[in-house]
């Protein structure tokens, strides 16, 4: 370990390079530094240039996976992607179309276990995305025969949508 790696008083995105290539991990909470990445995140949400927002999902332990919640809490900015009003949230990213391309290892869709296809749903409905379609692959790690299928029936659904 070297010893220039570290001190209280560097910023986080010296820390970053500074450690690079050393032991440590650098997990940081410097504000200013994550203010930085939010506004990176957010550009082309906040300045609303897309009209179509198109993620994949895969599902990690029956729900999204962490860095995808990150970005969630990252995007869901008040006053940027939403705002409050009298009547409750308000999404201001209104007149995007939205496609999850959701995969999964096993069978989930329509059971009460997909908890993930509406709480994405309902996370984009909160920042007033709320024409979105899902588009499914699942049993991907049953076997090979039923992950062919499923990914030709997904890239069929695709297809049409492209069409
Ligand atoms: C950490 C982890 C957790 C997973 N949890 C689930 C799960 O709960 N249910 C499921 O059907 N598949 C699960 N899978 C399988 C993934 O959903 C599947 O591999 C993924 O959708 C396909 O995308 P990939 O090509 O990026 O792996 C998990 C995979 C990983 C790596």
């Amino acid at each position: 370990m070297g010893g220039k790696c570290g001190g209280a008083s560097v910023s986080a995105a010296a820390l970053d390079t500074e450690c690079n290539g050393s032991d440590i991990t650098v997990i940081t909470a410097n504000v200013e530094y994550i203010n930085r990445q939010h506004e990176a995140l957010l550009g082309w949400l906040s300045k609303q240039t897309a009209d179509v927002v198109v993620l994949g999902l895969p599902m990690y332990n029956f729900g999204v996976p962490s860095s995808l919640k990150a970005y969630f809490d990252h995007v869901a900015r008040a006053g940027v992607t939403f705002r409050y009003t009298a009547q409750g949230p308000q999404g201001l990213l209104t007149g995007k179309k939205g496609y999850v391309l959701a995969t999964r290892g096993g069978f989930y869709r329509g059971t009460s276990r997909d908890s993930q296809s509406s709480y994405v749903r309902d996370f984009f409905a909160f920042l007033g995305i709320d024409d979105v379609e899902f588009i499914y692959a699942e049993g991907l790690a049953v076997s090979p025969d039923k992950r062919d299928t499923a990914l030709d029936a997904a890239n069929s659904s695709i297809a049409q949508l492209a069409a």
